[in-house]
């Protein structure tokens, strides 16, 4: 299985990637957005899109898109030809295209809605949250995605506050920030520590003098 980033030379599979959105979408039962293949050329041709390929076959596909001036990426479209499932592909797909997203776009935080468990699985494994619709772009034209979805009233119902999806953001600020605090507090256990030590080890030697 090779993962790789699309260009031009993957025009030929924009049709079978549409057409395996749609049947999956159809027998899931869910909304899913509707994509043309017009669209998923485009996505193919601009360097933010990862494409799995088992020789010449289609086997995966997800695609980066930006939003609000940069401020906010998407990693969207996330798919599995059914006879690869299973297997471990949607991980590694999502794995590249989320190293993929860090490379390009290292101020961006990253998010994504959906209602499979399986991408709520594998988001959290790479450090997304789970969070309200408030956390993430109000960038119309992202939202404007859903109007093909079959759960669309929902959305228009809530302000776009809620819908079936679930909102998961990875923000990396907030990310380095907590490690850093973790890294602090690291230092102050050592420092902590060899205080009590030698505390201790004093005592220890003051009482056994004769
Ligand atoms: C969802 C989808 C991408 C998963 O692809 P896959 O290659 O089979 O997934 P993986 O093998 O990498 O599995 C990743 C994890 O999700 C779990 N998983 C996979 N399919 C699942 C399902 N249908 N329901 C619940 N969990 C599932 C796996 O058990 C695994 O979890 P683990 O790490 O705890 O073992 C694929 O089924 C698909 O293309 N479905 C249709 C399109 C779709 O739903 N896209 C998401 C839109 S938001």
């Amino acid at each position: 299985m090779n993962l790789i980033v699309a260009n031009e030379s993957h025009f030929k599979y924009a049709e079978d990637i549409c057409d395996t959105i749609a049947e999956s979408a159809k027998v899931r039962g869910t909304g899913i957005a509707k994509r043309t293949p017009e669209y998923i050329q485009r996505k193919l041709s601009n360097g933010n899109a990862i494409l799995a390929l088992d020789g010449d076959k289609f086997a995966g596909f997800c695609y980066i898109e930006v939003w609000g001036h940069e401020k906010f990426v998407a990693n969207s479209g996330l798919i599995v030809h059914p006879d690869y499932r299973g297997q471990g592909l949607a991980k590694s797909i999502k794995a590249k295209i989320f190293e993929l997203s860090r490379a390009k776009f290292p101020d961006a935080k990253i998010f994504g809605i959906t209602t499979g468990l399986a991408v709520m699985k594998i988001n959290y494994e790479l450090g997304y949250k789970p969070v309200t619709f408030s956390e993430l772009t109000d960038d119309p034209e992202f939202w404007k995605g859903c109007q093909t979805c079959k759960n669309f009233d929902v959305l228009t119902r809530t302000e776009q506050k809620m819908c079936l999806c679930t909102g998961m953001l990875y923000d990396g600020a907030t990310k380095k920030k907590a490690e850093e605090t973790k890294k602090m507090n690291g230092k102050a256990f050592t420092r902590l520590k060899s205080i009590k030590e030698s505390l201790f080890l004093r005592r220890k030697e003051e009482k056994s003098k004769p």
